[in-house]
């Protein structure tokens, strides 16, 4: 099964983690977990999840730091394999060179601009060039220095998948019609961000807010996302 959607375990619970890998892994087989989880839980806890349950491990700790400390960092989550690992591409191409050289059987996958940012709160920091411009220029970057995936929001897939052809772009910031966006500024749909260059489309509460932890309807709406697609 080759599911496009790589569920967000966004929670610091074990048991609802595990849970919620339980009902979708017989659709889905790439797990997000962020800092929120593997902050309080540590590589032990996800160890146990991966002994359990067979799965792709997207580590999202968007690591920022000077190059020989996130090589360190990165040597230290190795062992988990993740499949994808997130940098920040902000960090620049030694930091991400540093990174892909302690990952050689994963992906670094390097967040441009965050999309939380407006164009005023960007430019106030210093910055020149506007948002669009500078993650795309960032983005070259990073893929240069190594990085194989890129994160960007499915407004920005097309132009990411123009500059680096063969790497994995990856979307969060997707809803399905008629959802509430949450905090979420713009989304599309999935079938929306697979089309515009999407390769992967990051979903969370989309499926785990609106099952609660009823396995029927988790597994309905993952099956009415991959048939919308
Ligand atoms: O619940 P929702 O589908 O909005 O979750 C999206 C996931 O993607 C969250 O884990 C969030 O941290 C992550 N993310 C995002 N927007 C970004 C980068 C990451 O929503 N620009």
């Amino acid at each position: 099964m080759n599911s496009p959607i790589i569920l967000a375990l966004d929670t610091k619970d074990p048991s609802q983690a595990r849970n919620w890998i339980k009902i979708s892994r017989p659709l889905i087989n790439h797990f997000k977990i962020g800092l929120e989880y593997f902050l309080l839980n540590g590589k032990e806890s996800v160890v146990a999840l991966q002994k359990e349950f067979d799965f792709e491990l997207f580590l999202d700790l968007k690591l920022y730091d000077i190059p020989n400390t996130v090589k360190g960092a990165v040597e230290s989550v190795a062992s988990l394999n993740p499949k994808f690992l997130t940098v920040h591409a902000a960090g620049g191409p030694k930091m991400i060179r540093a990174a892909a050289e302690a990952l050689p059987g994963g992906s670094i996958a390097a967040v441009t601009v965050l999309t939380s940012f407006s164009e005023n709160e960007f430019s106030s920091l210093g910055y020149s060039e506007d948002i669009s411009r500078t993650a795309r220029s960032w983005a070259d970057q990073a893929v240069a220095a190594g990085a194989t995936s890129l994160i960007c929001s499915p407004f920005e897939a097309k132009q990411m998948k123009g500059i680096a052809p063969n790497s994995t772009i990856i979307t969060p910031g997707v809803r399905l019609l008629g959802e509430p966006a949450n905090d979420q500024n713009r989304v599309m749909t999935p079938k929306e961000a697979l089309s515009n260059g999407a390769d992967f489309v990051v979903i969370g509460r989309s499926i785990t807010s609106f099952s609660g932890d009823s396995e029927q309807a988790m597994q309905d709406k993952i099956t009415e996302i991959h048939q919308s697609i």
